[in-house]
């Protein structure tokens, strides 16, 4: 069988999902996924001007209320395995800098402390729990000493009058939505099972602790989803670099980067972050 965590077979999900992803995404949860990204983006202070990560970005659901926040000299790097929702990610118009990249993030060459923000929307779920360690320990490399992050991801509530209805809903009446918007069921049922294998984000904030962040948890509507926010501190030693992050690794199956600009009435060019 098939790894569930394995880099390529999320990217297949995506691909395929991505094409029904974002209608299916705002009904079946309601209007709660959006109301949880921007609940994700106010647990921390996002400086005008900064430079910004958002990890796992599908179609840049947090870019438009992000670089609001980041203003006209901030910028973004958006990153996402699937090409199908980088391809839909590169069609926004923010009103700051916005790179979208095409690229594993646990395998990506970030830029050491480069970043004063990092973000990310239901993108933990697809990971397991040593990649989750690789990822934190990534977050604490790319921040800036004083950096702030902020994850938020769909969760199984504690309390088990709210988990089994809420579990059946993403288990057996999810799937049915995404094939109302013709999808495929069985993508939306899998989501179920990554949510189911996930948890909420206590382990998360657990390894976030132990890569050497100040990190505190979160819990949305009774718990259908939980999220991380913090700090990397300031006085901090230089954190090792890790896993694949600031290592030069192969690139997702040797398709290189790919890169766009969103830059609104400037309109796209090609380029490389930060550039
Ligand atoms: C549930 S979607 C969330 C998308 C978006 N952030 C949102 O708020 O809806 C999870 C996203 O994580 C991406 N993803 C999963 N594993 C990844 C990895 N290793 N590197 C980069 N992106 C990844 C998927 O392609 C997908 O677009």
């Amino acid at each position: 069988m098939a790894n569930l965590y394995d880099p390529s077979v999320v990217k297949r999900l995506f691909d395929e999902m991505g094409k029904t992803y974002g209608w299916v995404n705002l009904v079946a949860s309601f209007g709660f996924a959006r109301r949880w990204r921007k609940q994700c983006l106010r647990a921390i202070r996002i400086p005008v001007g900064a430079r910004a990560i958002d990890m796992m970005s599908g179609m840049g659901e947090l870019c438009p209320d992000l670089s609001r926040r980041l203003g006209g000299e901030g910028s973004i790097l958006a990153i996402d395995i699937s090409e199908t929702m980088v391809r839909k990610a590169s069609r926004l118009d923010c009103q700051c800098k916005t790179t979208v990249v095409l690229a594993d993030v646990l395998a990506y060459d970030f830029e050491t402390a480069g970043a004063d923000v990092v973000v990310c929307s239901f993108g933990l779920k697809t990971f397991s729990s040593q990649q989750i360690g690789e990822l934190a320990r990534i977050v604490a490399c790319v921040l800036k000493p004083g950096g702030v992050f902020s994850f938020v991801e769909i969760s199984v509530p504690d309390w088990s009058w709210l988990r089994r209805p809420y579990m059946f809903y993403l288990n057996h009446v999810v799937p049915w939505i995404g094939w109302l918007f013709l999808g495929n069921p069985d993508n939306y049922r899998q989501l179920g099972v990554y949510a189911a294998a996930f948890g909420n984000c206590r382990e998360a904030l657990r390894m976030f602790h132990n890569a050497g962040l100040d990190a505190q948890f979160h819990s949305f509507f009774f718990g259908c989803a939980t999220g991380i926010s913090g700090r990397r501190p300031s006085e901090q030693a230089e954190p090792k670099p890790v896993g694949g992050a600031l290592q030069k690794v192969p690139r997702l199956a040797g398709r290189g980067i790919f890169v766009r600009i969103c830059t609104g009435a400037a309109g796209l060019r090609w380029s490389s972050f930060w550039s």
